[in-house]
């Protein structure tokens, strides 16, 4: 498929939100200048508390911009314009009443805009629209701030007009219009940007990977289905980079399948690379996207219901809201073509790097150890149970002679089956009791060497050499384990 990375209507959309963002920024430097220009109490009051949104809502802008996926550039014209409008507001010529109305104006079009951008997102997408949901809030509040700037015109222009104050019920007034807004667009405000933590940001990727492929699903342009793709690329292989870069090292040292789903990102990305050569009007694209779904989610799912919960129980509020921005942060960096390297790059780096060219190494998996222990545990059990049950019958069929002492014997296999439950505390937690696993391989290579011993005396029958060589085994498989563990922490911590 040739990839249209970038649709044009998303781009178009993308430089709405950059001119939104310097507007959002000329706002708050408005809001200053105004706040210390006027002597009213109640006006500066208000305006206060109109800066503290501003700069709330310049925060969720720019989680917008990231969560959006495409970046934009502000076109020149718009950013000599807004700059003009600056040092107007700074200079002496404006009277007071001429610079809020000037601010009033702005905040028209901050809302005129958000507005449209809403408008175009239903147009483009369902997966846009999900991105782009927090604007409600500025929409919101730009449109309740030129509610309070009529009041507040007022008061000036009366004040500059006749020297005094208007009539009296102007704040009543403009409450009610407030509230009024609020009955219509209140319901849609979302939380803040600032009280957002690391879960809330990456549950809204992972929503809009599944609405984006959806869109794919059912759509049968195959203009639609390469744009919807082209952004479904960029969002899950950034996600799952940014991922990489500051959610994993945070998780690893909690987490013992860290790695496993370290390697599932990369799977995904390595089948996001596939489906980019693929022809979206072949008849079985569309089986490939729903492969390439189950693999995404079973990733997901894995990433909420087991990392999310880790994250909540370890890290502690302000660490979750820190590891947010920073998420955000490195997205915005392999986002942005200037700082970043090519992002097929890095996908590129990604899907060949060792762990991957090798194909799947079990041995980076915490779930394969447990097994390894588990069926030591079993082994153990099994063979101890036989022998202190069967021994006679045993050695009846291998005609050998009985035994003289069994009470060894059965104190031998007493211990083999309380070594079979040591394992399975190991298995339990792979990354507590390793002086269990390092006492397994010294037990466990004694009981080869002495059964190897007495087999080449020729006092065995070789049937027995059998448990030696499994011990054996598995005393390899041990020191393994503990080598894994020690070169790199993927299997979480060291007892
Ligand atoms: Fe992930
Ligand atoms: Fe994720």
């Amino acid at each position: 498929m040739t990839t249209l990375l970038e649709d044009t209507k998303r781009i178009a959309i993308a430089r709405q939100l950059a001119e939104m963002k310097a507007l959002q920024t000329l706002l708050i430097a408005n809001d200053r200048v105004l706040i210390n220009g006027i002597s009213d109490d109640e006006i500066r009051q208000r305006l206060q508390k109109m800066l503290e949104q501003d700069e709330k809502n310049l925060g969720v802008l720019e989680t917008v911009m990231v969560q959006y996926g495409v970046k934009g550039e502000i076109q020149k014209s718009v950013e000599q314009g807004l700059a003009a409008i600056q040092n107007q507001m700074e200079s002496s010529r404006l009277t007071l009443f001429e610079k809020a109305f000037q601010q009033e104006l702005l905040k028209h079009q901050q809302t005129m805009t958000g507005i449209t951008v809403h408008k175009a997102a239903q147009v483009v997408g369902a997966d846009v629209e999900a991105a782009i949901a927090p604007l409600h809030t500025i929409n919101f509040e730009s449109r309740a701030h030129q509610e309070q700037f009529k009041g507040i015109l007022e008061i000036l222009g009366v004040l500059e007009l006749t020297g005094q104050e208007p009539d009296q019920g102007l704040w009543a007034r403009v409450e009610d219009a407030v509230a009024a807004l609020t009955g219509v667009v209140g319901s849609v405000v979302t939380r803040t940007d600032d009280e957002m933590i690391i879960r809330d940001v990456l549950l809204m990727d992972h929503t809009k990977s599944d609405i984006l492929i959806a869109e794919i699903l059912q759509s049968d342009d195959p203009e639609k289905v390469q744009e919807y793709f082209g952004q479904l690329y960029k969002d899950v292989s950034i996600h799952g980079l940014a991922e990489e870069q500051v959610v994993y090292p945070a998780l690893r040292p909690y987490y013992s399948h860290t790695e496993e789903i370290v390697d599932q990102t990369d799977g995904v990305i390595a089948l996001l690379d596939e489906l980019k050569a693929a022809d979206p009007t072949a008849p079985d694209f569309k089986a490939q996207i729903k492969r390439f779904r189950s693999a995404l989610r079973e990733h997901i799912n894995q990433e909420e219901r087991d990392a999310f919960p880790i994250l909540r129980n370890n890290l502690s509020h302000e660490q979750q809201k820190q590891m947010a921005s920073d998420f955000k942060a490195a997205k915005g960096r392999i986002q942005d073509p200037k700082e970043a390297l090519n992002l097929q790059d890095l996908v590129s780096q990604r899907s060949s790097n060792d762990r991957y060219k090798g194909g799947f190494n079990p041995m980076n998996h915490a779930t394969f150890w447990e097994r390894v222990f588990q069926t030591k545990a079993m082994i153990n059990w099994v063979e101890a149970i036989v022998f202190l049950v069967g021994d006679r019958f045993i050695r009846d069929a291998l005609q050998t002679e009985p035994l003289m002492n069994p009470e060894y014997s059965q104190l031998f296999y007493g211990l083999v089956f309380i070594i079979g439950i040591a394992y399975w505390w190991v298995s339990q937690d792979i990354t507590r009791n390793h002086d269990i696993v390092r006492f397994g391989i010294l037990a466990q290579s004694s009981v080869f060497a002495v059964l190897a011993y007495h087999t080449l005396l020729g006092s065995l029958h070789p049937l027995y050499l059998l448990s030696g060589v499994l011990d054996l085994t598995f005393a390899i498989l041990f020191i393994r384990f503990l080598s894994a563990n020690a070169s790199s922490p993927i299997l979480g911590k060291k007892s």
